[in-house]
């Protein structure tokens, strides 16, 4: 299988497994990136047995929308039963990176609001130690300079990616060369440089179970 198919896999995966949660009042978290986006693409089709959605993303409350799935405002819902998202990386304790598509803020926020956390990827994603993925960091424009110093001192090399600016109005430093052992003590150290909005080691509220598609089907890691 192609990773696309193997994407493909979990997303149908991932319906599959918050079915049996679909009730007329249930709200859905919905992650960001190419695998997400396949997930809502799947979750369109059981539309009408939930009442609706927080997108983690403009572009996923775009899609969202364009399916008719109704896509609410994080302050007007009161429980979100299940988050469901892709990674760029996933350790064995389900750690993650995340922030390839630069939505690792409102990703966290929905994830750390949601009863439990489904991760959807393609075996590439797994890995034995975090880091060989250049870990984001949303920061506010004018600490750039302050926070990339900052994190040169935590061991890593820090690069700007030109051009991105966050759904928050921010921007990302991608942090190469990191051999991420500890991922619970790194997640606190980067949130305690001042002007980091966020960084996208998700750690302190890790995934409460990985669908991994993998060559010989999709695996549920807990
Ligand atoms: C978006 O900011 C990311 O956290 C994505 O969840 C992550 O990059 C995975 O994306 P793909 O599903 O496209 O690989």
């Amino acid at each position: 299988m192609t990773q696309d198919e193997l994407k493909q896999a979990v997303a149908k995966a991932a319906v599959d497994y918050i079915h049996p949660m679909l009730e007329e009042d249930t709200i859905i978290g919905v992650g960001t990136g190419s695998t997400a986006n396949l997930f809502i693409d799947e979750l369109a089709k059981h539309k009408g047995l939930f009442d609706g959605t927080v997108a983690s993303s403009e572009a996923s409350a775009e899609r969202l929308k364009s399916h008719g799935i109704p896509v609410y405002d994080l302050n007007s819902v009161d429980n979100i039963r299940v988050y469901v998202d892709g990674a760029d990386e996933s350790n064995d304790h389900l750690h993650l990176i995340k922030g390839g598509g630069a939505a690792l803020t409102r990703e966290k926020i929905v994830a750390a609001c949601s009863e439990e956390f489904v991760c959807i990827a393609d075996e590439s994603k797994l890995v034995k130690v975090l880091g060989d993925f250049p870990l984001p960091v949303e920061i506010i424009p004018m600490a750039r300079g302050h926070v990339a110093r900052e994190l040169v001192k935590l061991g890593g090399d820090p690069v700007y990616r030109e051009g991105v600016v966050t759904d928050n109005g921010n921007h990302i430093l991608d942090v190469y060369n990191l051999e991420i052992l500890d991922a619970i003590a790194l997640e606190k150290s980067i949130d305690g440089i001042v002007g980091v909005v966020t960084n996208g080691l998700f750690a302190k509220r890790p995934a409460n179970v990985l669908l991994l598609g993998t060559q010989s089907g999709v695996k549920t890691i807990k």
